[in-house]
């Protein structure tokens, strides 16, 4: 399988994550098709890409975005990313639908933050063409794409994901699945200490995220940074972590999870540790 079959993307998911890297590809001339659930989310996905495309690139960008609610659109795709859910449940029926649409030589890959990527590929038919592409948020400014291989992820694979980021400008780190990958093995240490320190009364939200903005030279703290990611997304890949690696930095502290519950999940919903206009 070679870089030459990848010419049309797909992406599953059309929230954070799916539209920013449905921007990316189209603004590096990929056509791309994005599939949500619901048109009124695909709308809502393209009024953001607009909003966050330079004026003179948007005729381009909006014409190489189909959307559609109907993943069977996604057939002549040479790659497709998935980005719903950090839910094993909601992607491996994904994964499976998916295999009876995509063509034999199609690569699939999942945007998951910490799900096993071995796990996910058992519901994809042939697990050789399927491999984590970890895109950091917000996709377009991120320079980092992480690309899991999970056992049974051809090599060739690999190379054809490394490479489409390239096409992408994009700087490429292989991992092995393990849980957290690279980055947020790391990053959840960071936010977990941090929500710890916050939970315990040692400082206060502004005072932790100032150190490791002024002290470490952060562009954001990581209490800010939680609220960026998505409390939901922050607190499933912690309890993921902590479960996998039965290690206590990664449990979702209370006020996460009553967060969470509250249904303030950050910056997308203009409130979660800190509120925003
Ligand atoms: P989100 O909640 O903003 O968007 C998920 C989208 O998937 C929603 O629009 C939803 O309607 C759609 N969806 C759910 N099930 C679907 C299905 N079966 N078919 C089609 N569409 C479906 O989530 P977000 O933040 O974009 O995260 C997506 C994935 O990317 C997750 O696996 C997450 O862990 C990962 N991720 C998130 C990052 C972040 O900073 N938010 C960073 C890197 C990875």
């Amino acid at each position: 399988m070679t870089q030459k079959t990848i010419k049309t993307i797909g992406v599953v998911g059309a929230g954070t994550m799916g539209r920013g890297i449905a921007q990316v590809f189209a603004l590096y001339n990929y056509p791309v098709v994005l599939v949500d659930t619901k048109e009124e989310i695909l709308r809502g996905a393209l009024e953001l890409i607009k909003e966050r495309t330079a004026h003179e690139l948007w005729d381009k960008v909006k014409n190489l975005i189909e959307t559609s609610t109907d993943l069977e659109k996604l057939n002549g795709c040479g790659l497709v990313i998935e980005a719903v859910f950090e839910d094993m449940a909601v992607k491996k029926e994904l994964f499976r639908k998916l295999s009876g649409i995509c063509g034999k030589d199609a690569l699939i890959a999942t945007n998951t933050s910490a799900l096993s990527i071995n796990e996910l590929s058992s519901a994809v038919d042939n697990p050789s063409r399927f491999a984590g592409m970890h895109f950091m948020n917000p996709p377009k400014v991120m320079k980092l794409v992480e690309v899991i291989k999970g056992d049974k992820t051809s090599p060739e694979t690999v190379d054809a994901i490394v490479d489409v980021a390239k096409k992408l400008e994009k700087v490429a780190a292989v991992a092995n699945d393990s849980p957290g990958f690279i980055s947020n093995r790391l990053l959840f240490a960071l936010i977990g200490e941090a929500l710890k320190l916050l939970e315990s009364g040692v400082a206060k939200k502004g005072d932790i995220d100032t150190v490791m903005k002024s002290g470490m030279n952060h562009p954001m703290g990581p209490i800010e940074l939680a609220d960026f990611i998505g409390l939901d997304i922050c607190k499933e890949t912690m309890q993921t972590l902590y479960e996998e690696l039965k290690d206590e930095r990664y449990k979702p502290t209370k006020k996460l999870e009553d967060l969470v519950k509250a249904g303030k999940l950050g910056r997308k919903t203009k409130e979660g540790f800190y509120k925003y206009g």
